[in-house]
Order: structure tokens, then sequence, then C-alpha cells
């Protein structure tokens, strides 16, 4: 054996040894004087200071709701009850993410919501409840839950795949940079699974992952690699009455089971935000905390029903959804200068391209599946993982 032999034996020794996510580990941010800067619109490091310099007193507060799970008959009615007729101060109605999965939707349904100015996310098309299913997912795995839903929602629910721009984790379980990957590759353009404990208050803004992320990491594997212009919408944690941590309404402890306790619950973790430094507030919760037959789940809905009044009395407060809200990041404007900001003006209602939803049924794993879609002709097979179309014959 050579000497050069010998060296490339260790060499490639060495770099077996040495972990592989350490090549790839993004740079720190930079500081004021360095070469690089990271600058809106593409670039936001991880930070708690308000986009743009602007003053709190001047920084509209965006609120952010989002519902996890299939929209279907059980659900729509009280989306609509709960959202309908509700406006922000610029007279452009609210709008909030739809985080869709795929099993037991209603494309038509979720196509309705759309059409009434709603974001449709994605949160994969089996939503799997297993967290180890999550945790250890190998990236092609991720793009065919979540990438190639894209493509499915797209066709089935009849909606512009551009519209289709962000996902959240089902149970939250991220996977690190196995998941960010695919997502980038993707072209998926955020997403927002991540609680943050540690940057609660004042709170976490969203930020891109041009640069290593400063935020905690509450449930791992927390990505570290660099995707640029790929922003994470951090998940602020609530507190519930118990003082514990609540990335979903859902998991605030105790579970408020009264309209009042609900209400308050919001309220309190809501002027955390708004009297600090108005990093979107978020009230993020599964369809499940709403809907039941329970007076308990009423309750919650009347509640959310009087955080909603609460908000619609305060003129720096918008509920937008999740990608109206980075548009707002990516080019801030003061809140008394919002009427001509253009990407949260009004927009009326869209026609409605699911005139004729088919329903369409199938045998699927030894048992059947109903399912509403916005095609001309049912998918001859049930989409599903790497036949998302129901195409493959
Ligand atoms: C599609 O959804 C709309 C809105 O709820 C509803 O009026 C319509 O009946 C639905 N179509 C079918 C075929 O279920
Ligand atoms: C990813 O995981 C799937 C399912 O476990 C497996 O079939 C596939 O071979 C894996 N792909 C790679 C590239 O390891």
């Amino acid at each position: 054996m050579d000497k050069f032999t010998l060296f490339v034996l260790i060499f490639a020794l060495v770099s077996n040894i040495l972990p592989k996510s350490e090549a790839q580990t993004a740079p720190r941010c930079p500081v004021e004087g360095d070469a690089e800067t990271c600058d809106l619109p593409d670039c936001r490091c991880s930070s708690t200071s308000i986009p743009g310099g602007l003053d709190r007193s001047e920084t509209p507060q965006i609120v952010l709701f989002s519902f996890d799970s299939a929209v279907n008959v059980n659900n729509y009615p009280m989306y609509i009850d709960l959202l309908e007729g509700r406006k922000n101060p610029n007279g452009a109605d609210i709008s909030v993410t739809f985080f869709v999965s795929h099993e037991y939707n209603d494309y038509n349904l979720t196509h309705q919501l759309y059409r009434l100015g709603h974001e449709i996310g994605l949160n994969s098309i089996t939503r799997s409840s297993s967290t180890d299913y999550w945790r250890s997912l190998n990236e092609s795995m991720w793009t065919a839950e979540i990438v190639d839903q894209r493509e499915q929602m797209a066709l089935l629910a009849n909606i512009s795949s551009a519209d289709i721009k962000g996902m959240r984790a089902p149970q939250l379980q991220i996977g690190g940079d196995t998941m960010y990957s695919a997502l980038y590759n993707g072209m998926i353009t955020w997403e927002s699974s991540r609680p943050t404990w540690n940057m609660r208050q004042p709170g976490l803004w969203p930020y891109t992952n041009d640069y290593l992320s400063n935020q905690d990491c509450q449930i791992a594997p927390c990505p570290t690699g660099e995707y640029p212009g790929f922003w994470t919408v951090p998940m602020i944690d609530l507190i519930g009455s118990d003082f514990s941590p609540c990335p979903l309404v859902d998991q605030c402890n105790p579970r408020p089971t009264t309209a009042e306790a609900t209400f308050l619950l919001l309220r309190s973790n809501f002027l955390d935000q708004y009297l600090g430094n108005r990093a979107p507030f978020g009230v993020f919760s599964t369809s499940a905390f709403l809907q039941g037959s329970l007076p308990e789940f009423e309750a919650r809905r009347e509640g959310y029903k009087l955080f909603l009044d609460f908000l619609a009395t305060m003129t720096d407060v918008h509920v937008v959804s999740i990608s109206k809200a980075l548009e707002w990041i990516k080019a801030p404007v003061a809140w008394t200068e919002i009427d001509d900001f253009v990407p949260w003006q009004p927009e009326g209602v869209h026609e409605n391209y699911c005139n004729l939803p088919r329903s369409c049924r199938y045998d699927f794993q030894g048992s059947e599946r109903y399912m509403m879609a916005c095609t001309l002709s049912c998918p001859p097979q049930y989409p599903w993982l790497f036949n998302p179309l129901g195409q493959n014959i």
C-alpha cells in the first residue's frame, strides 16, 4: 500500500466518522459589520425584534387561527358559524389557515373554505397517530406525505397549487433536517410545527432558515441545516391556568369547559404578545377541540366567538392566514397605513370551481372510503401515498 492509498483510506474513514450534519450546519446569523447581510423580504434571522424596525405601537397585532385535521360535514358548519361575516379593521374578511389531512377529507368543503378566502395548508396524507413514524421518516417518505399532498389537494379540491404553501406536522412531530430538506426541495415555502417556550415573552417572530436559528428545540429532532428563504412560523406556547405550556389550545391544562374560561385563556395569552413585542399570536387547535356533542364543546366555540368579538374592538388587530402574515413580515408597514397594504386588501368571495363535486366510493385496506372530489370523474383508485392522485391502475 503506497502513501497515497493510505491517505485516501484514512480520509474516507475520518469523513465517515464525522457526523454528516456537521458539514451542512447553517452559518450563524450575520451581525452588523459582517460582509454578509440578511434582509427582508427574503431573509430574516430568528429573533424577537419587530420586522422593519417598527415600534411596537405602530405594529399591527397579527392573530393567526389554525385548525388541523380533515374538513368534513361534521366540522364545516362550525367553521362557517365561527368565521362568517367577521371583518378586519380594513374591511377585509378575516382569514384563517386549515391544515388539512387527506383521510376522510371532503374536497368540496375544502374548496368552499378556500373560496371564502381562507388558506389551505398541508397536514399529510396518512396523518399517522404514531409520533415514532414521523420522527424516523426518511426524506422520500416526507415528500410522499407532504409534497405529494399538495398536488393531491390541488387536483381534488381544484385549488391552484401555488396557493398551497405551508404545512404543519401531525402531532407537531417534525423530522429535523430530513423533513426540512423534503419541504425545501419540494418548493413548500413555510412550516409551522415548532413550539417555543424560551422565546415566548418577548415573542419569537417568524424567520427564514438561511442561518442557524436560536429557537429552543422543544420536540426533537430540530433542523440545523441551511434552507435559504424557507420560513419557520414558530408556535409560541400558550400558558394554561396551571402555568404549563400548550402550543395547541387543545393541550392547555386544565382544558377549559366554559365559554368564560376559554375566552379568558385566549385573552390573557393574547395580551402577553399585544402588550409585548406584538409577535403574531397563534390560536392553533385541532377541530376535535371544538367539535363534539357535549356541552363543553359548544362552550368552547362560544369562548372562541367571545374572543373574536373582543379582537374586533381593536383597530390595530388583524386576523389573517399564515401566508398573509408572512406577506406583512416581508414588507412591514405601520397599522395606520394598512388600508394601502395590498396583500391584506378585501378580496371578496372567489368563484366556485367545484360546482359538481363527485361522490367517490372505494374499497381500501379492507374498509370503505367515501370521498367528495372536485374532479370531472372519480379517480380510479383511492388516492394514497405513492399514488396521490389515484390514477395508477
Ligand atoms: C358542496 O359544498 C357546498 C357548501 O357547503 C354545499 O352547498 C354543496 O351542497 C356541496 N355539494 C355537495 C354535492 O355535497
Ligand atoms: C424510505 O423509507 C421507505 C419506507 O420505510 C423505504 O421503503 C425506502 O426504501 C426508504 N428510502 C430510502 C431512500 O432510504
